[in-house]
């Protein structure tokens, strides 16, 4: 399994904050907003990801992430010239896709909730042909809008519908085979002159090949694309984790409980920030003596639930 973030577009909704810096690298209270969907990739298991980005903002991932490698893990960039559409994103990633099936994360969006780790490493295990998500929300009418039948069979999906026939919204996490690289690639631009991931999954519906899994209330789904949003989910972030102690989305630290760095490594990269309390985070989760106290502490951590499954 691959697994694609893209990160571009012009974040024309949060101006004038995006005017020189792309959307993804702004805060979600004390981390970039594109550890958000990392995170989720690397809890789902996935090692091999690729970085989707306008021309300019290369060179400004590549500063934050590098290759991967001190995450034990492989990020690779492509561009994306100008904001076409969220399908372009297979298109462009069709040579690093090949034909394996890949996990497409859209880069403002976040999850968080106990069991989402077990949920999205059994549907990327089960996965057949398309699996989407689907989340109840206040104003379906903003996103990508599922409708079920009376037996919860899908059917009918809309883009931004103005009458929406249901409130599951789709969000924007995505499992493909690689056959949607073919798709993408015979759609058409919408009236807003994009293509559409919701043309793409009706054709999987079509064939009837999409599951849609639906994401109950005990999760929250947050995109962070206005300027709204983004206090919201700053804010939902900071409370969790002062109540609670433990970081959501703290890539370094899924990275040492997958096994992927060491402790030595752990603990470098927190005295590297070690002026913050992120950095402090890292270095205490790598001063402890045996990783197993640390997950009996974790009894509510989505983390725990890996060791669970596997
Ligand atoms: O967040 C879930 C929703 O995302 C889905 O429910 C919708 O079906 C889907 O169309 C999408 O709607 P949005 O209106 O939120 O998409 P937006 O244009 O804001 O882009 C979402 C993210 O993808 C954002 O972080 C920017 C990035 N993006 C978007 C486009 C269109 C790109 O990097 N390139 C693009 O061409």
């Amino acid at each position: 399994m691959k697994g694609i973030i893209l990160a571009g577009g012009s974040g024309s909704r949060l101006s004038p904050s995006t005017l020189s810096v792309n959307k993804h690298l702004l805060a979600v209270f004390d981390k970039p907003m594109i550890y958000y969907p990392l995170s989720v990739l690397m809890l789902g298991g996935i090692k091999d990801i690729l970085i989707i980005c306008a021309p300019d903002d290369v060179s400004r991932f590549k500063g934050l992430l590098g290759n991967g490698e001190s995450l034990g893990i492989s990020i690779t960039y492509e561009v994306q010239e100008n904001p076409n559409g969220i399908p372009e994103a297979l298109i462009i990633g069709e040579e690093f896709i090949g034909r394996d099936d890949v996990t497409l994360i859209l880069g403002d969006n976040i999850f968080y909730g106990q069991g989402f780790t077990t949920l999205l490493r059994k549907a990327i295990q089960d996965h057949k042909h398309a699996t989407v998500f689907g989340y109840r929300v206040k104003d379906p009418e903003r996103f990508g809008v599922v409708e079920f039948d009376e037996n919860k069979k899908v059917v009918s999906l809309e883009e931004k519908p103005n009458d929406p026939k249901s409130d599951f919204a789709v969000t924007g996490l995505y499992i493909y085979d690689h056959r949607a690289v073919d798709i993408a690639k015979r759609l058409s631009p919408s009236g807003r002159g994009e293509l559409e991931i919701t043309d793409l999954n009706k054709q999987y519906l079509a064939m009837d090949e999409l599951d849609v899994q639906l994401l109950g209330r005990g999760f929250a789904w947050m995109d962070a694309g206005t300027h709204e949003s983004l206090f919201e989910a700053s804010e939902f972030v900071k409370n969790i984790q002062q109540r609670q102690g433990f970081k959501l989305a703290c890539i370094e630290e899924i990275a040492y409980y997958l096994g992927n760095i060491d402790k030595q490594e752990l603990r470098e990269i927190g005295k590297f920030m070690s002026k913050t309390d992120y950095g402090q985070y890292l270095i205490d989760i790598a001063n402890r003596k045996h990783i197993e106290q640390y997950w009996d502490e974790m009894d509510s951590h989505p983390m725990l639930e890996v060791s669970k499954y596997e």
